[in-house]
């Protein structure tokens, strides 16, 4: 039986372009020091469904609480149109260039959900924004904290976001009718920085536990790889406890009340931290109340965790979308830019308002506030303060 060269072609190029990134790995320098830049400029996009709406609120926020470095020229905050699934299909791009030369000149993004097209959608099956702004701009952390203190939940994912499946996820081979190949992707580099990240953070905030989260006896390769290189990681921070769970039964464990106090720090490999998050998510009020920060040594992206939830917008309901998801990655966002004291006031602020003093609360329909009137009852609450 022969091989289509078509096929074998395919799967060339997909290892030499991995081979290639490992190369640019290897060259990458240091995190950047937003203290040294004379100006440090926010880039804004919408995106698609709720995303404008919900991101013009959290917007409002950031413009109040960094009004006085905005003033004095410290920081810009940037407008960067054209992440829309119209302008997309339209340059049959899941980022079109120009759009991605605008956010190259930003430091960091604050980014609404977008539409991510399937097949059989009145649009082209293009990449996901997301995924491709993960890959064009390195971000290799997903950083996603679930809490919950009344039942003593203080989850931080740390989610790898340029490997596993979804590395060349829009890249798999058709093999004639019946053989459909896709790939996943795992690299010492890769697998390093974010496992050394989670460490290194745990070490930061005095956490005591880090977990690995893998399929790792039936992936054997890739999941295997990053098992181990977590293990080899592990022994560098002596003081932290350490284990390894195998997603499934780690979904499991989560609606363990008994077991799932215990986690603290998770690091997992791309696919098995988009699932676990959503479900994580969930304990704490849903997607829309998480935030999601994209980490990169140049570049940072903040973002709601979910979609652009477009039956919202069929329904006429967009203006009632929570705005939380969005103001939770602003206050990743200040932390990020070493803006500690408002990330602090911000999250204490939501804190109050989601959860001690409800007076405005969203339901995603007309029976709650909308998102303007939630921002509305935050701002006064930290003008208060
Ligand atoms: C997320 C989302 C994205 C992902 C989608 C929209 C492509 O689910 O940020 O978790 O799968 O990463
Ligand atoms: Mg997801």
């Amino acid at each position: 039986m022969q091989i289509p060269r078509e096929a074998v072609e395919k799967y060339e190029k997909v290892i030499l372009s991995q081979l290639e990134r490992i190369e640019k790995m290897k060259a990458q320098g240091d995190f950047t020091d937003y203290k040294k830049l004379d100006t440090l400029i926010i880039g804004v996009c919408g995106g698609d469904g709720i995303g404008p709406m919900i991101t013009a609120e959290a917007r409002k926020i950031l413009e109040l609480l960094l009004a006085d470095e905005i003033g004095s020229g410290r920081v810009e905050i940037r407008t960067i149109d054209g992440l829309t699934i119209e302008n997309r299909a339209k340059c049959n791009k899941a980022i079109p260039d120009d759009v991605l030369g605008e956010l190259k000149k930003c430091h960091v993004i604050l980014k609404g959900p977008t539409t991510t097209p399937r097949a059989g959608d009145p649009w082209p099956n293009i990449e996901s924004a997301n995924v491709a702004m993960r890959k064009a701009l390195d971000l290799f952390a997903n950083v996603r904290p679930v809490k919950v203190p009344k039942q003593n939940i203080d989850w931080t994912f740390f989610r790898e976001n340029t490997e596993g499946g979804y590395a060349v996820g829009s890249q798999g081979v058709s093999v004639g009718d019946d053989l459909a190949v896709d790939f996943t992707i795992t690299t010492t580099q890769g697998s390093e920085r974010i496992i050394r990240l989670a460490f290194e953070y745990a070490k930061k905030t005095g956490k005591t536990h880090v977990t690995a989260v893998t399929k790792a006896n039936v992936i054997k390769t890739t999941d295997g790889k990053f098992l181990n290189i977590f293990k080899q990681i592990a022994k560098e921070y002596p003081d932290i406890r350490t284990d390894d769970w195998y997603i499934d039964i780690m979904t499991a464990k989560l609606v363990d009340e008994k077991r799932r106090t215990q986690f603290q720090v998770l690091v997992l490999p791309n696919l098995y931290g988009d699932i676990l998050t959503d479900e994580a998510a969930e304990f704490q009020g849903g997607v829309g109340t998480a935030g999601s920060a994209n980490i990169g040594k140049r570049y940072a992206m903040f973002e709601a965790i979910h979609g652009s939830a477009p039956r919202m917008v069929e329904e006429n309901r967009a203006q009632y979308a929570d705005p939380c998801s969005m103001l939770r990655a602003c206050v990743m966002l200040l932390e990020h830019i070493g803006e500690a004291e408002k990330a602090k006031k911000l999250a204490s602020a939501l804190d109050y308002c989601m959860f001690e003093k409800p007076e405005r609360v969203i339901t995603g329909r007309p029976d709650g506030a909308t998102a303007a009137q939630f921002t509305e009852y935050l701002t006064e609450v930290i003008n208060a303060r």
